[in-house]
């Protein structure tokens, strides 16, 4: 497809809601938050800051430049710029996407199940949780409600539909946000809770944390699937990528961090300020779908609906403009590649991923051989969803990454990537942040990015742990 042709961000601020809504989602409020109850407070924030800033911004700069030049989805673009082995990348992207997608919309429709529990005031739907997730005919309604309503936005293209999205849920997050934050720390107790997020205890600092910590800024980044090659792909030549990149993943984590701000408090204010308690509740995944709405009853019945209402709102937001980006790209690569209409190629993929993610839905509850689905030497049990996940989050992403920093410094060379970042940007010298990105682009990211996904792989499917000895 050409230049011309090719639908674009209208705005340079358009596309930078857009991105920062893919890297927003439920990484940010769903899991950030019991990651760092269970890695032990601070500590756990530390060091995902450091590799957010150090190792997942120079990646996002290299996808972003990677879709800028070549205008394609993942799979084009890499065929484009580098030897047809290497095609393979973009295709591990597109089914990255497919896997991702295919269980994020079950999490994504719990959280639109429980903004409507929330507002018909049943707070005991946190009790619930196990018949609620046993419920398929529920379960199965509310996630195709959600990949309906994020099908009926991409196939209305980049600016009508996606940028358009992006502009109205960021801004309505943002203030969302910040509202429940400013009343959590309100709350008795609240400085405790803060304690246990910020006070910094590098004792705590273990080889667990720091693989938990780079994990989880590379899935809330969204990256190492060519979700930024995607967008990228629409991104004007008068944009600046090392810029743009810079303040995606402020935003990013600056959600996150807020999302810390407002949940410890919330702990905090129901354990009385204990910090064992802190940790005991807030350090699981079950912590907002299970605890959380009992929180928001002890606030008092009608309180208790609006915060209630407004938090799950929230997440469902979130949660939208991730599922939004996941979908382009398995859409994007129907257009460019195999020449199919965008609306036709929305709905096509995203009806297969909703089925793909029927097995996801089962398995949290409804069927047993789908619960237990799997035993693996080194988590154990685990059901379907866990186990897509594992392969995908935790295997795929790293993996990816890794490749794309091999492939960007050494395939298409850095001295391409080098002259598609000054495009756009301005500058007569080169800055720091350059400088920078192109050490860590060809040093830093492809050995840390190995080191992971190796320790993925060894330690989940071969049960061994080289990484514990570490420190
Ligand atoms: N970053 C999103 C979150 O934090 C999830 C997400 C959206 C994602 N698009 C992605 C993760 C692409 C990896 C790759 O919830």
């Amino acid at each position: 497809m050409t230049m011309a042709t090719r639908d674009h961000f209208k705005s340079r601020i358009g596309f930078i809601l857009a991105a920062s809504g893919s890297a927003v989602g439920l990484g940010n409020i769903w899991k950030f938050p019991f990651e760092v109850g269970a890695g032990g407070g601070a500590a756990f924030v530390m060091t995902y800051l450091f590799f957010a800033f150090t190792l997942c911004f120079p990646v996002m700069v290299a996808e972003i430049a990677i879709g800028r030049k070549t205008q394609l989805n993942p799979v084009g673009a890499i065929k484009s710029l580098g030897h047809k082995r290497w095609t393979f990348l973009g295709y591990l992207g597109v089914a990255s996407g497919f896997l991702i997608l295919s269980f994020y919309t079950v999490v994504a429709g719990w959280a639109l199940g429980y903004f409507v529990e929330m507002l018909l005031g049943n707070f005991d739907i946190g009790n619930q949780f196990d018949a609620f997730t046993k419920d398929w005919i529920k379960m199965g309604l509310y996630s195709l409600l959600f990949m309906s309503g994020t099908a009926f936005v991409v196939s209305n293209g980049i600016s009508g539909g996606i940028e358009r999205a992006a502009r109205i849920l960021m801004p309505t997050l943002v203030v969302f946000v910040l509202a429940l934050v400013i009343y959590a720390l309100t709350l008795p107790n609240a400085m405790e809770g803060i304690k246990y997020y910020l006070q910094p205890d590098f004792s705590k600092i273990t080889g667990d944390i720091v693989y938990k910590a780079l994990g989880q800024a590379f899935f809330s980044l969204s990256l190492g699937m060519g979700a930024l090659i995607t967008y990228g792909s629409y991104v004007s030549r008068e944009t600046n990528i090392v810029r743009a990149a810079a303040v995606i993943t402020v935003t990013d984590v600056s959600i996150a961090f807020l999302a810390g701000l407002m949940m410890f408090p919330f702990v905090a204010y129901m354990t009385q300020g204990d910090p064992v308690g802190i940790r005991e509740v807030s350090g699981g995944p079950g912590f907002i779908f299970i605890t959380l709405p009992g929180i928001f009853e002890s606030l008092g019945h009608s309180l208790g609906m609006v915060i209630g209402t407004a938090f799950f709102l929230l997440l469902s937001f979130a949660a939208f403009t991730s599922t939004i980006s996941l979908l382009e790209v398995p859409t994007a690569y129907m257009i460019d590649e195999l020449k199919v209409e965008r609306k036709a190629a929305t709905w096509a993929v995203a009806g297969t991923i909703y089925l793909i993610g029927i097995p996801s839905m089962l398995s949290v509850g409804a069927v047993e051989s789908l619960k237990n689905f799997i035993t693996l030497p080194g988590p154990g049990t685990m059901n379907f969803m866990d186990f897509v996940g594992l392969i995908a989050n935790d295997t795929f992403l790293p993996l990816g990454g890794l490749l794309i920093s091999v492939f960007t410094a050494y395939v298409w060379k850095k001295s391409n990537f080098n002259k598609e970042i000054r495009v756009g940007s301005h500058q007569s010298k080169t800055g720091f942040l350059e400088v920078y990105v192109d050490i860590a682009i060809s040093y830093i990211c492809p050995i840390i990015l190995g080191i992971i996904t190796l320790v993925t792989v060894f330690r989940n499917f071969f049960g061994i742990d080289i990484i514990g000895g570490l420190f």
